[in-house]
């Protein structure tokens, strides 16, 4: 196992002075770059909101421009652009558009920490940047990091940017980690509240509407990690996240439905101790770790009520209701483009659903399909990776288009 403390050396970049760091926020229109913004307001003096990337949601973005003054601001299009320009006055911020000015955002001299919180692919190539230009990232875009760990990985130690995980489960890994040596680590156990569909029959699986998989049961986020929550394929892109962050072989990564949510990930040890970090289902909580790192700061969210009933119950994955999870482990141990072709499937198959284009089941069906399909290249560059994510996506979208079909015609 690398030793997270390499990456994540606490002494580098420390806020002992509280000196104020500057954040560019890649989806800063999203339910995390949204809470994010919640702890810099919550730290005054601390942060300088230096940039700031959405997509398609300008409303929103107008008003966070008006509220941090950026110095880059960047939406998905020209005409988000123009229609940015219409709601705020731009005086002093940068305004650009497309991949190329999500990239600006990533790496502007000022920002000495990208937030990567953008949904999907479309983080890949900004966040490597950030990377490349030596700035740490705050990680919850965990696509990116199945997509292309090991570039990232590489990235980040030849450049001295750490890696620093939002994802709670994650952040609870790396609490728990912290001062441990590698040889120490016996299994890392990540825990999973099981989605809505923990106890629904398999037969019923087909009826699923996106109305019901959005509904989470314990945490409230964006609508494609939602979609993944329900299918288990988040578990499974964490686990590939995990594998990567903590550099330990998947066989020593487990899943665990833990449906309360309030152990958010353990780690045991090889004298058969096990750590575990608790807390509340509040993003804000990681978000805060990992920029705050390597300090805690005292916080506005409220603690844990131990005077309250309390169950902690702990079972197995069922990966034959949720085939997504052993599909993100036979990627793992295939390697090379496979997790990249995985993602991408994933994406396309969780949008098609929400469109309400294809059965529930059709998103482990046509992931699985085009896996298979996939021969399986080394990936070297970030073009391999984004050649592998190309060809995925065109592979699905012939798989999803037959079972729209099939539906169609029912
Ligand atoms: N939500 C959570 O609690 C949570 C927890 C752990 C990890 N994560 C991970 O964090 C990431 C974000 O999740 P989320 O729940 O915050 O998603 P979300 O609410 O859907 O937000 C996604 C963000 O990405 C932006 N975006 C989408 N397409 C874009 C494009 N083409 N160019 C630039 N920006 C684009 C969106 O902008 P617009 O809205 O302006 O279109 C929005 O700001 C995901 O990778 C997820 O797995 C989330």
């Amino acid at each position: 196992m690398n030793d997270l403390n390499d990456v994540n050396d606490g002494a580098r970049g420390g806020l002992s002075n509280h000196t104020m760091k500057g954040l560019s926020i890649l989806g800063c229109t999203g339910s995390v770059g949204v809470n994010v913004l919640r702890i810099v307001d919550a730290f005054p003096g601390r942060f300088r909101v230096v940039g700031l990337a959405a997509g398609g949601n300008v409303e929103r973005l107008a008003q966070q421009v008006a509220a941090y003054r950026p110095r880059v601001v960047s939406v998905s299009n020209r005409a988000g652009l123009e229609a940015l320009g219409r709601l705020v006055d731009l005086a002093g911020t940068r305004a650009v558009c497309g991949p190329d000015g999500m990239v600006e955002v990533a790496t502007h001299a000022e920002a000495s920490t990208v937030v990567a919180s953008a949904v999907g692919a479309v983080g890949l190539v900004p966040t490597y940047r950030a990377l490349e230009a030596g700035k740490d990232v705050a990680l919850a875009n965990k696509e990116t990091l199945v997509m292309a760990g090991e570039l990232m990985l590489r990235q980040s130690q030849a450049r001295g940017g750490r890696l620093l995980p939002i994802d709670s489960e994650h952040c609870a890994l790396h609490q728990c980690l912290e001062g441990r040596r590698p040889e120490e680590v016996r299994r890392l156990v990540l825990t999973a509240s099981g989605g809505p569909f923990r106890d629904r029959a398999a037969g019923t699986f087909d009826e699923i509407t996106p109305a019901e998989a959005l509904c989470h049961p314990t945490w409230s986020m964006g609508r494609k990690i939602t979609i993944d929550s329900a299918t288990l394929m988040n578990k499974g892109l964490e686990v590939v996240e995990a594998r990567w962050l903590f550099g330990v072989s998947p066989d020593r990564v487990d899943v665990l439905i833990h449906p309360q949510s309030i152990v958010h990930s353990m780690v045991e040890f090889v004298d058969g101790s096990v750590l575990a970090q608790l807390g509340v289902t509040d993003m804000r909580l990681p978000i805060q770790y990992a920029l705050s790192y390597p300090e805690r700061w005292e916080a506005a969210i409220p603690g844990m009520d131990f005077t309250q009933p309390m169950r902690l119950d702990f079972d197995l994955p069922d990966r034959d209701r949720f085939p997504c999870l052993g599909l993100a482990y036979q990627a793992l141990a295939r390697g090379g483009s496979v997790p990249a072709v995985l993602n991408a499937a994933n994406e396309e198959a969780v949008t098609c659903f929400l469109e309400e284009r294809v059965p529930f089941t059709a998103i482990s069906e046509s992931v699985e399909e085009v896996m298979t399909a996939h021969p399986g290249s080394p990936i070297s560059t970030l073009e391999d990776v984004l050649e592998a994510d190309a060809w995925a996506r065109a592979r699905s979208r012939e798989a999803l288009a037959r079972r729209h079909s099939v539906r169609a015609s029912r």
